[in-house]
């Protein structure tokens, strides 16, 4: 399964079109870069996408983050409210969750913090892979430690964030990511394949052949 990860409304519109998003993931810098208000941004992309769209606290404090994250899912009935997993974070996932709003449990760098956000029925857990790369980690590894953890044990779903290339798609997928988000430059990688063209230019040229003759 697919979610985006994108706060620009064109892109989200394109990768729905396409037939394979399912959800949305935004974050504080997803959406500064859109130049619009948060709350405006998020209530149209919940317009566009019926499924799960994550949209993230900018609080630290856990009674602040609860009063955000109370806000934030009266936008629309498909908020996901984003917390950081600190101490604040899953305190505040749990308060959330008794109001009965979903929750997905981000910057998540280990497992020890994987099983916290599942321990308190966290809707999503979001480990960003990309980032742990970046420091010389091999993020997806992360990915098949959490799935091993959590295996018939909780009920969170395993969202693979931070996502750089197809190969970490593939990789999250094969060591049991329930869903990655991608940006769109990612998604559209993955269609690329030479032989698609070639075979492509080579059934178009024989059946204008077989039409109208050489
Ligand atoms: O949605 C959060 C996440 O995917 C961030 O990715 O590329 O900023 O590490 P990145």
């Amino acid at each position: 399964m697919f979610f985006i990860d994108s706060a620009n409304l064109d892109e989200i519109r394109s990768a729905v079109d396409l037939g394979l998003v399912s959800g949305v993931t935004t974050n504080p810098t997803l959406i500064s870069r859109s130049g619009r208000k948060h709350d405006d941004v998020i209530r149209e992309i919940c317009s566009i996408v019926h499924g799960p769209v994550s949209a993230e606290v900018v609080s630290l404090t856990s009674s602040e983050m609860v009063d955000e994250g109370l806000r934030l899912s009266s936008i629309a009935k498909n908020v996901v409210v984003k917390l950081p997993c600190t101490q604040d974070g899953i305190k505040a996932a749990s308060k959330l969750k008794a109001h009965g709003c979903m929750v997905n449990i981000t910057l998540c760098f280990s497992a020890a913090q994987a099983v916290l956000a599942a321990s308190v029925g966290a809707d999503f857990v979001s480990p960003f892979i990309g980032r742990l790369d970046d420091i010389g980690h091999q993020g997806v590894l992360l990915i098949d430690e959490i799935a091993q953890l959590y295996e018939n044990r909780y009920e969170t779903k395993i969202l693979s964030a931070s996502i750089r290339s197809v190969e970490h798609v593939l990789t999250s997928l094969k060591l049991g990511a329930h869903v990655v988000t991608v940006p769109i430059k990612i998604l559209k990688q993955m269609f690329e394949h030479p032989l698609t063209d070639k075979g492509l230019e080579i059934f178009m040229r024989d059946y204008k052949e077989a039409r109208y003759g050489r």
